[in-house]
Formats: C-alpha cells, sequence, structure tokens
C-alpha cells in the first residue's frame, strides 16, 4: 500500500533552505507545514489520504493521526462524548490517568467499576458487573487489551451500551496491533483511539483516534481541541507505515509457544509476556539487563516482555533462554482493607508508611496502576514495591501522602 507521507517527505530531498520552523534548520523529515507538506488541522493532501487509508483498514468511518500519543486520543473522544450529552462515564478504576484527568477536566464524572485485582493483577470488569453498572452512566469505556494482555467481555459490552442507548469507547492504547483480528476494537466501539506506538512500529506518540460516523464531527471538534498544531511529521509518517505494516503470523505463533515454554500468563494478547518472578521480579529484571534484555516494565511481581510485529524470532529465542535460567520467587499482593480518611494528610517516608492509610493513589510507573489507592492501608509488600521501583506516581519528592489518624 502506497505511504502517502514517507512520499512526499521523499518527493522533497532537493535544495531547500530552512527559513521556516523548526529551529534546528536542517533538512530532512522534520519539517512543518509547508506549500507542499499538507497540514494536519485541515488535511487536504497526503494525510487527508494517509487518513482515509488508515479509516479504511480500521474499519471506521473517520480516523485521525494524533502525535501526542493516545492521551490526546482520550482526551478528545471524552470532549466528543461530553459534546453528544453526555454526563456519566462508567470505567475501570484502573483506566489510564488520561481518562480520569480528562473526565476532571471536561467536568465528566467518572463511575468507578469495582476494579478487583487477582494475584497482583487488576482484572476486566465482569459482564455481569456491567450489566448492573451500566445505567449508573451516560457511557462506558473500556481498556482493551490491559496492560496484562487481558479483555473486556467486548461483545457482551457492545449489547449492553446497544441496549442501554449509550456510547461504548474503548482505550486501545495497547490494542492497535489487533485490527487484524475479532478482538480488535473498531468491531465494537463508537470511539477507539489505537497506540500504534506502543505495538505496532510508530515513533513514540504516535497514535490514531477513530470514530464511527455517528461520532465522527464531535470527535473531529475534540481532537482539533486538544492535539499540538506543530505536529512531527516523522511521527506522522511512522503513524501511516506502523497502520499499513503487514501482520507478523510467525512472531505471533512463536510468542503463543514461548508463553507456554516459560510459564508466562495465560492471557489473550500475544503480544504481551507477563511472567510472575514475585520476590525475585527486582534480581530478574536485574539479571536480564545485565545481558541487554530490558522488559516494559516490573511491578514487583511480574515482569512484563512488550512484542510487535517487528519482534524477530532470534530475539524470542534469546529472551526465552534467559528466562529459563532465572529462578522464580513467592508472589505477594496481600491488598490493604479500606477504609475511609479525615481531612488532615500529611507527607511520610516510604520507609514509614505500612500500616499507613493512603490519601493519594500510587504506583509503579509503569504501567501506571494504582499499587495502592485511596483509603488503602499499605501492606508489607506494596511499601516494599514502592521502595524497590524505579520509577514511580503519586508520591510528592519520593514521599507517601496519609491520611493523619487519631493515635
Ligand atoms: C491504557 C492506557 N491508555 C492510554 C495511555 C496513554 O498513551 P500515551 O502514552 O500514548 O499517551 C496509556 C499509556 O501507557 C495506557 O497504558
Amino acid at each position: 500500500m502506497k505511504l502517502h507521507i514517507r512520499a512526499m517527505l521523499k518527493g522533497q530531498r532537493g535544495r531547500h533552505l530552512s527559513f521556516h520552523t523548526p529551529g534546528h534548520k536542517r533538512r530532512g523529515e522534520d519539517i512543518t507545514e509547508l506549500s507542499y507538506s499538507d497540514n494536519l488541522l485541515s488535511p487536504t493532501g497526503c494525510i487527508a489520504r494517509a487518513q482515509q487509508d488508515a479509516a479504511h483498514i480500521l474499519g471506521a468511518a473517520r480516523s485521525f493521526f494524533l502525535t501526542d500519543g493516545s492521551t490526546s486520543g482520550v482526551f478528545a473522544m471524552l470532549y466528543a462524548l461530553k459534546a453528544r450529552g453526555a454526563r456519566r462515564l462508567v470505567a475501570s478504576p484502573f483506566s489510564h490517568r488520561s481518562v480520569k484527568n480528562a473526565c476532571m477536566v471536561l467536568g465528566l464524572e467518572f463511575v468507578p467499576l469495582k476494579g478487583e485485582r487477582a494475584e497482583g493483577i487488576p482484572l476486566q470488569p465482569t459482564l455481569k458487573e456491567l450489566a448492573a453498572r451500566i445505567g449508573e452512566g451516560d457511557a462506558l469505556l473500556l481498556t482493551s487489551p490491559d496492560y496484562y494482555g487481558n479483555f473486556p467481555p467486548l461483545k457482551g459490552a457492545r449489547a449492553l451500551c446497544d441496549g442501554a442507548h449509550i456510547p461504548l469507547v474503548i482505550d486501545g492504547a495497547h490494542g492497535a496491533h489487533l485490527h487484524f483480528s475479532a478482538e480488535y476494537a473498531g468491531r465494537f466501539a463508537d470511539m477507539w483511539v489505537d497506540g500504534v506506538h506502543k505495538s505496532l512500529p510508530a515513533r513514540t506518540q504516535g497514535a490514531v483516534v477513530s470514530a464511527r460516523a455517528e461520532y465522527a464531527e464531535a470527535l473531529e471538534e475534540g481532537v482539533s481541541l486538544f492535539r499540538t498544531t506543530s505536529p512531527s511529521y516523522p511521527i506522522l509518517a511512522s503513524v501511516e507505515y506502523a497502520v499499513k505494516y503487514p501482520r507478523n503470523l510467525k512472531t505471533e505463533l512463536l510468542a503463543q509457544a514461548l508463553k507456554r515454554e516459560v510459564g508466562a500468563l495465560a492471557n489473550a494478547d500475544w503480544s504481551k509476556l507477563v511472567l510472575p518472578f514475585g520476590d525475585e521480579a527486582d534480581a530478574a529484571q536485574r539479571a536480564l539487563e545485565a545481558r541487554g534484555i530490558y522488559p516494559e516494565f516490573n511491578d514487583g511481581n511480574y515482569l512484563m516482555f512488550y512484542l510487535s510485529p517487528c519482534t524477530k524470532a532470534g530475539e524470542l529465542k534469546a529472551l526465552a533462554r534467559a528466562i529459563k535460567k532465572l529462578p522464580r520467587g513467592k508472589l505477594h499482593f496481600a491488598a490493604g482493607a479500606r477504609e475511609e480518611g479525615g481531612e488532615a494528610t500529611e507527607l511520610v517516608p516510604l520507609s514509614a508508611c505500612e500500616g499507613r492509610l493512603c490519601a493519594k493513589e500510587c504506583g509503579v510507573f509503569p504501567p501506571c496502576l494504582p499499587l495502592v489507592e485511596r483509603g488503602e492501608r499499605v501492606s508489607a509488600a506494596a511499601q516494599r514495591t514502592l521502595l524497590s521501583a524505579r520509577s514511580t506516581f503519586g508520591l510528592e519528592e519520593g514521599k507517601m501522602r496519609v491520611f493523619l489518624e487519631e493515635p
């Protein structure tokens, strides 16, 4: 399939004196809106053609390229929901922070589902729960798949939304590679975002947000409000490339076999290899990194390895060899009890947070999912995970915000 944006960039490789932004003044692909390069904000040329192709491939009425990650797609979709009358969004408490942030900015009420965990892994909502709670919102947002490769009940959720006459929105930040398959978000959602930089070969921040006809206009308005006015052409070109990238069945099959061979979680997404290392997780990460093998994240129990159609067979075999040598530890995932906190809070060092009542959700980044939630007693396991994490969110200068309690 023709790559329209790449062809435009290649076609302009002659003399080019840059008296325009960007300030690095180098020739090359990192250009701005010039007479020949179309304009993402009102495309009529190569970008328009590339987006039309993407919509066709993804089964959408309209698709919009994003150079600001799935985050801006989530904001645009939630704007479109609000513009079309929604006021309350039912979603998992494990939704990405962009969902909660967009609700806050847009004045949408975030109606959290239960958000349960099993063996330390955040679970998707069940169909039973969705059926019971769907009436509490004007729209439903699902994350599909999630960082651990699990899917929500997509077919059932679609039927519930149809029955309740409310839209279904899918955060597919981790599902762009699925557009070949039956679980693809675009087969179920009214609007959905594909994080093509995560599971397809786009540059970091490349994403696509799409809509069925009914939501296309509102989504276009949302996109125009939240996206940068200086989109990166290298990212745009890579988004088109990623959407048109062919399926790699060889890697998919190898990945499925590898999962069984190394005792990974039996999830349904071939691209997410999740391995339980328990209290050996930090040591396993160090040992792998010493051999040049870098996982996507270590949540304190599990190491997660992110695959894509560009993952080579040799790389998978090297990973399998290295993993098999590593000891597996005991999983620890005692969730703390939930309680009401008062008004007053204080910051405490992580070394003193065990047993305290958390006042601000925090966790390891990535996956950027709450490890300790507001109103949860901090367990020893959670404290250990936060203490050894390389990167966290929700802490303030390395300290945890907790509720002040009567001694
Ligand atoms: C479920 C989910 N949604 C949205 C996002 C945001 O994507 P991006 O980083 O491309 O803005 C992430 C990022 O990790 C995510 O995990």
